[in-house]
């Protein structure tokens, strides 16, 4: 449906967008996902025909678009700042795109009504933006981009200006509304959680690159760097410089703080520096003296269902992701313990040299 094949996009002599090949397919709700300043506003606006693209091909349903101009591309985009017309109603805003191409009064008031059905704006038709809560605001502008029938619909950080009741709200809206119009949808946010809800394909900018796409699940089980691993997942995976040494047939881990691990079926991996990752979910606190290693207990934080344990120094915490009600104070004294199979290896570089085994 949607190709990018190597799209580069400079400011002058700063290249933002560093040659990246995505895919999209038709129906699919796409999520770009990254760090402020990782380049998803440009590429969307890129998308859109906003931005011009310096080097490399956009390709909508088989068709090179570079070149052809932004209305021309049946796309709609919905913006993180919705300007609504102040004084239009609910239904002037949403049928403005229809009333500027002359279509006829009827028609439009049908298509308005059909639109604020599907977004379950059909109370406030009459009322001004001003009379509205921010998701209700929200709905009308995405009204305005779907009235138009556009066959692939762009979001950028569309629910940032929302309070967190109404963006969980609004996830759950969205992903109804891509269901209903069975449109394709490219949607980017800086928040990991917002990417895994909604999404079928993750797709993970840094710094202009693609680091990672593919199915949420996947890139949570798999990822294959550093940056994608410590990205998706909250509270994020931990990561800590380990020595590699080789004991017959098994890898023998050591790190400085007092963790050692042995990692079995790990021969192809060399002796040296390398990176441990451990999610949060996969250390447990194991019976007195019988886990990988000791540690004093620093912060815990207790959020109900589950407790989040931090321990060791402030500069190298690690995290622990426990039962709400364990029973763990600043000060003890725990012992941990990681399966090596739950466990990720990466290089200096943060490439992974060896996934979990186990998920
Ligand atoms: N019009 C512009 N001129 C120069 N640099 C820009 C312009 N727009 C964006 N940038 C730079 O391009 C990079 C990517 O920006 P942007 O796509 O807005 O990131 P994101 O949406 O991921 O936060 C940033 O370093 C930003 O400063
Ligand atoms: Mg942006």
């Amino acid at each position: 449906m949607i190709n990018l094949k190597n799209v580069r996009k400079f400011y002058g002599s700063l290249e933002v967008i560093k040659g990246v090949d995505i895919t999209v397919n038709d129906g699919e709700f796409a999520v770009f996902v990254g760090p402020s300043g990782c380049g998803k506003s440009t590429l969307l606006r890129m998308i859109a025909g906003l931005e011009g693209i310096d080097d490399g091909d956009l390709i909508l349903n088989g068709q090179r678009i570079n070149d052809v101009p932004p209305d021309k591309r049946g796309i709609a985009m919905v913006f993180q700042s919705y300007a609504l017309y102040p004084h239009m109603t609910v239904a002037e805003n949403i049928g403005f795109s229809l009333s500027l191409k002359k279509v006829p009064e009827a028609e439009i008031r049908k298509q308005v009504e059909g639109v604020a059905e599907i977004l379950q704006l059909t109370d406030y038709l009459n009322r001004r933006p001003a009379a509205l809560s921010g998701g209700q605001r929200q709905r009308v502008a995405i009204g305005r981009a779907i009235i138009k029938k556009p066959s692939l619909i762009l979001f950028d950080e569309p629910l940032s200006n929302l309070d967190s009741a109404l963006r969980v709200q609004m996830r759950a809206e969205l992903q109804r509304l891509h269901r209903e119009l069975k449109a394709t949808v490219v949607y980017v946010t800086h928040d990991q959680v917002e990417a895994m809800t909604m999404a079928d394909r993750i797709v993970v900018l840094n710094k202009g690159t693609v680091a990672q796409q593919g199915a949420p699940m996947d890139l949570y089980h798999k990822p294959e760097n550093e940056f994608v691993a410590t990205f998706i997942g909250s509270p994020k995976m931990n990561v800590i410089p380990m020595t590699a040494t080789r004991q017959g047939g098994n890898l023998r881990l050591e790190s400085a703080i007092g963790l050692a691990m042995d990692m079995s079926g790990a021969a192809d991996i060399p002796q040296g520096e390398v990176r441990l990752g451990v999610r949060p979910e996969h250390l447990k606190i194991a019976a007195d003296g019988q886990g990988n290693f000791n540690a004093e207990v620093g912060i815990v934080e207790r959020l109900g269902v589950e407790t989040y344990i931090t321990v060791g120094t402030t500069k190298d915490p690690i995290v622990i992701r426990s039962d709400g009600d364990v029973a763990v104070r600043p000060g003890d004294r725990v012992s941990l313990s990681a399966d090596p199979a739950a466990c990720h290896l990466f290089d200096a570089s943060g490439r992974v040299i060896r996934p979990a085994q186990a998920s």
